[in-house]
């Protein structure tokens, strides 16, 4: 059960009129948490740039703190980790609970200090969400694990390469043995990687750090092992966040209007902006390569879209992607191939009016004129952010709670858009 407390803030947004003006995209939550596990990797001061102001930043801030990890934030944006050595290899349940990326820290604490004992990780509540390739990876690699009272422990003196082919293209589990191979003795493939952007942006800063990883990019990584303590620390900028990006690029489609969207990488969503032009979006670049411009069409036009691992449509789009369907013109069939239970938010969008039926991992959409304003709840991230959304595409006013779940992923969402002329706010 979602915690509501009385006190909690809501978002209030009314869909009066189009956006117009520049929103400035920060770095990707997905890339960072990841980020700032890797610097378990070595001792020293790492300065992580275009950080997001988001509360998973700071849930993994705490978690790394509890681990050994000293975090400053000199400035927006700005995040100093020192990591002194003095590393308790040790996960608690209160803070893995919070954040899926969690899991992030298995890889580098292993490979580091041998041993790891971590809470099973919690994050969105969007169905089931298996460790299990982790857990194969890093036993190929010679670690042990134990599992009990909702703990896992893995043990290994020290990892050694190994030839790993995964079934599916895991996020967190490419993370985690990239993370791993780093300091294996020997060379170990990955096979199947997954290649989503923030991996390349990890891999960068192995690299960087020295780390000896080939084929970045691609779904096959190959890493040959350095010795402990031959890493360093590094400064690194965190690349753009693409479904911040896309999120300003659904409210402009629903709300009409203009929008400059700046510090985004535009070849990061090559193919989700060729389905939103389908959709009627007029999507541009400018003379600097991190910026789009983009203007909405009078009505949207219905598409068919399936989620699939990068460079596919990603499913963290898609609740944006219906709610961008529920207010086209015709019917548009939406396909979840990665988290068959990731449909929660639909019963939220039909309080607002919305006509989706979902059956299995599809949902089919028909678009209505306009959405009606409710109170809704988000759910997680993504849902909530298309909540938001919703919202901007809704005669009279639509009440989000939940917005704890915004927080953790997106920075100063309501800012953002009340500034391109949105009716929005924060209560
Ligand atoms: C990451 C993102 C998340 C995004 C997802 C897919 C972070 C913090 N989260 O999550 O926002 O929605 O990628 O793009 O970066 N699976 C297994 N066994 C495993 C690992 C995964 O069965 O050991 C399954 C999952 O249940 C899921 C699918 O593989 O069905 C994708 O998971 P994965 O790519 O690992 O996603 P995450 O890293 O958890």
């Amino acid at each position: 059960m979602d915690p509501n407390p009385a006190d909690e803030p809501t978002i209030a947004v009314r869909g009066n009129g189009s956006l117009q003006g520049t929103v400035t995209v920060p770095g990707a939550k997905n890339s960072v948490l990841k980020l700032m596990a890797a610097t378990l990797l070595s001792d020293g001061t790492f300065e992580l740039t275009n950080v997001p102001d988001i509360a998973d930043v700071t849930i993994m801030g705490d978690l790394l703190e509890a681990i050994g990890v000293v975090i400053e934030r000199p400035s927006s944006g700005h995040l100093l980790l020192t990591d002194t050595g003095d590393l308790t290899p040790v996960a608690p349940y209160e803070l893995v609970e919070r954040i899926r990326a969690s899991i992030n820290v298995l890889g580098p604490l292993l490979t580091r200090c041998g041993h790891v004992r971590l809470s099973m990780p919690g994050g969105d509540d969007f169905g089931a969400r298996p460790i299990d390739m982790h857990v194969a990876g890093l036993e190929a690699m010679g670690a042990t694990f134990k599992f009990s009272h909702g703990y896992l422990e893995a043990f290994a003196d020290r990892l050694h390469g190994a030839d790993i082919t995964f079934d599916f293209p895991s996020v967190g589990a490419t993370e985690n043995l990239l993370t791993a191979a780093v300091l294996a003795d020997g060379r170990t493939t990955i096979d199947n990687a997954a290649r989503e952007p923030e991996i390349a942006d990890l891999c960068e800063f192995l690299i960087a750090m020295g780390a000896r990883i080939s084929g970045v990019g691609t779904s096959t990584l190959v890493v040959d092992g350095v010795e402990r303590g031959s890493l360093r620390p590094v400064r690194h900028d965190t690349v753009p966040d693409r479904i911040q990006a896309a999120t300003y690029l659904a409210a402009v489609a629903v709300a009409g209007g203009e929008l400059l969207v700046d510090g985004v990488l535009p070849e990061h969503m090559t193919m989700l902006l060729e389905r939103f032009t389908d959709m009627g979006l007029d999507i541009s670049t400018t003379r600097s390569d991190r910026q789009l411009r983009v203007i909405a069409p009078d009505r949207l036009r219905s598409i068919d879209v399936a989620t699939l691992p990068y460079p596919g449509i990603a499913t963290d789009y898609k609740p944006l992607i219906i709610t961008m369907l529920s207010v086209a013109d015709g019917v548009g069939i939406v396909t979840e191939n990665l988290y068959p239970g990731r449909f929660r938010y639909v019963e939220e969008l039909q309080r607002l009016g919305a006509d989706v039926r979902t059956s299995g991992h599809h949902a089919v959409v028909r678009g209505v004129s306009r959405l009606s304003g409710a109170p809704v709840r988000a759910h997680d991230i993504r849902a909530g952010a298309a909540m938001v959304v919703a919202g901007l595409a809704a005669e009279g006013e639509t009440q989000i709670s939940g917005v704890h779940h915004i927080d953790r992923g997106y920075d100063d969402l309501v800012g953002r858009l009340a500034a391109v002329g949105a009716h929005i706010e924060r209560r």
